[in-house]
């Protein structure tokens, strides 16, 4: 038999690993094709983690973090270290994720070396340039560069096709994370209780881990936040919704395991630190974080990943932000989109607090992300154009 083909799965940070281990794991199984997972190491601590959750290793990894990287240095460092690996290694293919740094300078470097390029979660757009910032940028410019374009819904592949993208390099896949959701989500139900190595590996604090955790039946909301646009006064407001949520609603808690960017712990733990019904505790690995998603009341959070995943384990959303490429889950019910403003924080989370039949209703709603196919689908398009 002919040498299996080599693609190229790129990932830098935690979404990207988890939405890409999925193809990952499907190519592995591919009889034409072999996949060879490449980190650029946007992050560090936090892709370990993710890769671990998974029971994966890169087989390369650049390891290009720097402590407090900014946006020019990163690129220059992705565009220079990828574009070396692909030209001494010429792989088939090379697929990207998302909208991150690693993609568009990943994707750049391809593109010059003469490799075709498969772009997962293609399509997601705002139109508006500075929000999410710079992501939005990054995806749409990733777009041109690619031969395939794997689309999570309908609303991406209509993006692209007004964008002039030819119908027949749009395909309609649905989006990794929900496969990857599934796979951990049977994992984590498939064990015993978590609740004292969840406390222990994150270290939720003892009085939060007894009133909430282990308490049957008491509510807590799981917060993230971590985009560049709110840095600065968006965190503070953040901040300040969240004490104040905290403050009218005596019963309940929030859990907030806090991103690792120094521009978000400081104000974070600055002005959250001393609460004892808001537990800040460290970024969870993925398998916690599913079954954090589980056990929690709902979430709220700035977090692509989890407006596409929430609603399939039946939590309601609530985005703290002003745009989002993912119009899906807002026309579905799922995600409601609500800023950063206090008061509109306040206002929403009070609504799923205390009206339990518009809860109901929101947490039933039909996730619009994918039926857990994405990777094969694919896998099988690789598989016979290459
Ligand atoms: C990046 C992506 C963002 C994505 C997010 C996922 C860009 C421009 N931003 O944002 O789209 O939603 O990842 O989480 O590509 N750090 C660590 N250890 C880690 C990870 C980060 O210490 O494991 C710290 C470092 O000081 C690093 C900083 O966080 O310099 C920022 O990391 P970076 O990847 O540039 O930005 P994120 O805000 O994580
Ligand atoms: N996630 C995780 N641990 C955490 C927070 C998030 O594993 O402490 C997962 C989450 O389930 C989702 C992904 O990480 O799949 C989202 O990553 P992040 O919010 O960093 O980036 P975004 O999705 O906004 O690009």
């Amino acid at each position: 038999m002919s040498e299996k083909k080599k693609v190229v799965v790129v990932a830098g940070t935690r979404p990207e690993v988890i939405k890409m281990s999925s193809v990952y794991m499907e190519l592995k199984n591919s009889e034409t094709l072999e996949p060879v997972f490449l980190s650029t190491g946007q992050h560090r601590e936090m892709l370990a983690q993710a890769f671990g959750a998974f029971d994966l290793a890169p087989d390369h990894d650049l390891r290009l973090m720097q402590p407090g990287q900014d946006l020019t240095g990163l690129t220059a460092r992705v565009l220079q270290a990828v574009g070396d690996y692909l030209k001494e290694h010429q792989p088939a293919a090379v697929l990207v994720q998302g909208d991150t740094t690693s993609v568009l300078a990943s994707a750049m470097a391809a593109f010059y070396q003469g490799i075709p390029v498969g772009h997962v979660e293609a399509g997601l757009r705002t139109y508006n340039m500075y929000s999410p910032w710079p992501e939005e940028m990054n995806r749409r410019l990733v777009s041109p560069l690619c031969r395939w374009h794997f689309l999570p819904t309908e609303t991406s592949q209509s993006n692209l096709l007004s964008e002039r993208i030819p119908a027949d390099a749009c395909h309609v896949t649905g989006n990794t994370v929900i496969d990857s959701l599934l796979w951990m989500r049977g994992k984590v139900n498939s064990e015993e209780d978590r609740t004292k190595g969840v406390a222990e590996r994150l270290k939720v604090p003892d009085s939060f881990r007894t009133n909430f955790l282990e308490e049957v039946g008491k509510r807590w909301i799981l917060v993230t936040a971590h985009r560049r646009e709110s840095h600065g006064g968006g965190f503070d407001d953040i901040c300040h919704a969240l004490r104040g949520l905290v403050e009218a609603h005596p019963d309940v808690g929030i859990l907030y395991p806090v991103h690792l960017n120094p521009a978000v712990r400081k104000p974070v733990m600055e002005q959250l630190g001393d609460n004892e019904r808001i537990a800040l505790v460290e970024p969870a690995g993925y398998e916690d974080f599913v079954w954090l998603m589980n056990r929690c009341y709902f979430a709220l959070s700035d977090s692509g990943g989890v407006q596409e995943e929430a609603p399939s384990l039946g939590k309601p959303v609530l985005v703290m932000r002003e745009t989002t490429e993912r119009p899906e889950g807002v026309v579905a019910g799922t995600c409601l989109l609500i800023g950063t403003n206090p008061e509109r924080i306040l206002a929403e989370a009070k609504v799923l607090l205390e009206d339990a039949n518009e809860y109901q209703r929101r947490s039933q709603l039909k996730n619009p992300y994918g039926d857990g196919k994405a990777a094969e689908r694919i896998r099988t398009v690789l598989e016979s154009d290459l």
